[in-house]
């Protein structure tokens, strides 16, 4: 009985140690589901505003909402999902940091029946059927929404040759991967286009000013397009761009992703160009997808929410506060 007790007391302490849950038992509201979230990070205002967006929405729907944050790391995800399986949570939901290894955590929970649905980021699962549907951006669209826009820009501005500095999202990630194909397969068709180099800024404010460092110490002033895969570097790129006496904007044309207010705060400045839309609101479509799950009722395999450019084509004064 001793024994059973010490057990049983060991067990809450597990559950109640898993990062940013509610205590066992608040978890069960409206709805009686229970759904486990497992967040990539903190790394860019983007994935903050999607955090808030979905626990928002989990309250309005009256789902309990198990939280972990795995800090940048793809073990915290597989060890946050086993916790969730362990738990025995209804459905379980998350971001995947990279697109590979995620096969066995996601074998043992289908065998404990527990549907998966992916949230803004896919998986690469070959042929096996892991998890139900995906709820996110079309990543490869905004690559070409932003060679689109470079093109209509070049045309503009009557620019006989366009090289293009590209800093990358997090390698292996599926909008570093998309991103990139969408804006290459557009600009091929373009003989003034020529990409310099591409490298790893892994979505980091950090990362994007040490790569435009390296881009300016490289190439200079030749450089005349940075196409920056989110704000987060855009942010740390800017600067960089100043302090070597050029003027982002105008000497060099800055494209950026994602659409943070700080973002739109810079292109109403005149020191970005573009802004292709990412949204990170993909809370309600979730609680939906969960909900529907639990009942037994088909869901959608791939759901992309609508998005849209901003940019110096347009009056920038007229866009409505963004809200992350
Ligand atoms: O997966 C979406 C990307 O991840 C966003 O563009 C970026 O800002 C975030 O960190």
């Amino acid at each position: 009985m001793i024994k059973r007790n010490v057990f049983l007391l060991i067990l809450a302490i597990f559950i109640l140690s898993l990062s940013g849950c509610k205590k066992a038992g608040e978890e069960r509201t409206d709805t009686g589901l229970v759904l486990g979230f497992s967040q990539i990070g903190s790394e860019s205002a983007w994935r903050i505003g999607n955090t808030k967006d979905i626990e928002e929405q989990a309250e309005a729907y009256g789902i309990g909402l198990m939280l972990e944050n795995a800090n940048q790391k793809q073990d915290n995800q597989i060890a946050a999902i086993r916790r969730f399986i362990a738990y025995r949570v209804d459905v379980i939901a998350f971001s995947p940091v990279v697109e590979e290894g995620w096969d066995n955590v996601l074998k043992e929970a289908k065998e404990a029946g527990i549907p998966i649905i992916l949230v803004d980021r896919d998986i690469n699962a070959g042929e096996q059927d892991l998890t139900t549907c995906l709820i996110g951006a079309d990543f490869y669209k905004e690559g070409v929404m932003a060679a689109e826009y470079l093109i209509r820009k070049a045309d503009a501005l009557g620019l006989e040759q366009v090289r293009i500095a590209e800093i990358t999202g997090t390698e292996n990630s599926t909008p570093m991967r998309q991103r990139h194909a969408g804006f290459m397969d557009t600009i091929e068709k373009d003989p003034r286009m020529q990409v310099l180099e591409s490298i790893d800024g892994d979505f980091l404010k950090s990362r994007g000013a040490e790569c435009m460092r390296y881009f300016l110490d490289k190439y200079g002033d030749e450089i005349d397009v940075v196409f920056s895969h989110n704000d987060e570097m855009t942010i740390g790129a800017i600067p960089e761009i100043e302090k070597a006496g050029l003027a982002p904007g105008k000497d060099m044309l800055i494209i950026s992703i994602d659409g943070g207010q700080e973002a739109i705060n810079v292109l109403k400045e005149g020191k970005i160009n573009c802004v292709v839309e990412c949204t990170p609101k993909l809370g309600k479509a979730l609680m939906e997808t969960a909900i529907r799950l639990k009942n037994n009722e088909s869901v959608e395999k791939i759901i992309h929410p609508e998005e849209q450019v901003f940019s110096d084509e347009t009056d920038v004064s007229l866009i409505a506060p963004r809200g992350y």
